[in-house]
């Protein structure tokens, strides 16, 4: 049914995986728009009780947003944007737990959508970044709110302002994941920890997800300003810059405009 997503049910666990193992699973429109059916799939279904997102192959979980789509996008960017917030708020907001396996690169988008899951497991070889400044971007899929949120302002600010990456182990130090395994471990540790929270009562489960978000104010005005930078950004010519050079494998010369 799915061309870009992997589903299985087991054991009461919707598996989503993201199928395109040969862009290190990079989420173009379709990834993004048949996410979005498997979300529907998770509030409808009741025979879904909790969820798991994670990547195909053993190198990437998500390596970003597909870069290779930025150039042709009819959207403006802030729409762009928007969109994006949109499905990853029904992730953070849906009834049932959904969790990330972090199998690999979690970049970008894929950082950003680790984020909006209620709770992070990495593999060993899992690296978390948000890399966008180097394609004269920022995060607009609620990176700059949710990293923040997650491992605080300073932590945030050196990753958003240089792009740097961090492994697993600092992810663990930072709060960002909540257990480190080896890969092959990576399922069985997440289908272990979400079989536990399966056999508490549906309706307090949900209800528990439901006031931890309420701490944090996401309907307010920090995502509408990351989308409207996003969308500044995308304007500009540092960002064809930034794209291009990274489509053409080489160094970009920013220019400051
Ligand atoms: N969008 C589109 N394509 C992507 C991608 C993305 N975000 N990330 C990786 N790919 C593609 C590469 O272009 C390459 O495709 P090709 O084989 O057709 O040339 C393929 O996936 C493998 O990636 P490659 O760069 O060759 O692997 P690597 O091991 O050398 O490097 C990364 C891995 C993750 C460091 C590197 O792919 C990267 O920097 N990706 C972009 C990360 C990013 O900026 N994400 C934020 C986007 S908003």
């Amino acid at each position: 049914m799915y061309q870009t997503i992997i589903t299985r049910l087991e054991k009461s666990i919707f598996i989503i995986s993201i199928n395109r193992p040969d862009k290190l699973n990079a989420v173009n429109n379709m990834v993004m728009q048949e996410l979005n059916l498997a979300i529907d799939e998770i509030y409808t279904n009741p025979e879904i009780r909790s969820a798991i997102i994670t990547g195909s192959g053993t190198k990437a979980f998500v390596a970003g947003a597909d870069i290779s789509e930025f150039l042709k996008m009819e959207d403006n960017g802030t729409a762009l944007a928007k969109k994006g917030q949109e499905i990853f708020f029904r992730i953070e907001n849906a009834p049932k737990p959904i969790i990330a396996a972090v199998n690999g690169f979690a970049l970008g988008g894929g950082c950003e959508l680790a984020m909006a899951c209620h709770f992070r497991i990495a593999s060993e070889n899992a690296k978390f970044g948000q890399p966008e400044v180097s394609l004269g971007l920022i995060p607009g899929y609620g990176g700059t709110q949710r990293l923040t949120q997650l491992i605080g302002k300073g932590r945030a600010m050196e990753l958003l302002l240089s792009a740097m990456l961090i492994g697993a182990e600092t992810a663990l130090q930072y709060g960002l994941v909540n257990y480190v395994v080896p890969q092959e471990e990576l399922l069985n540790k997440s289908i272990s920890v979400l079989s536990l929270i399966n056999e508490k009562p549906p309706v307090a489960v949900a209800k528990c997800i439901e006031a931890v978000n309420a701490v944090f104010d996401h309907t307010g005005n920090g995502y509408d300003v990351e989308a409207g930078c996003f969308g500044d950004c995308f304007k500009t010519e540092d960002m064809k810059e930034g794209v291009n050079a990274f489509l053409e494998k080489r160094k970009p010369d920013f220019k400051g405009k």
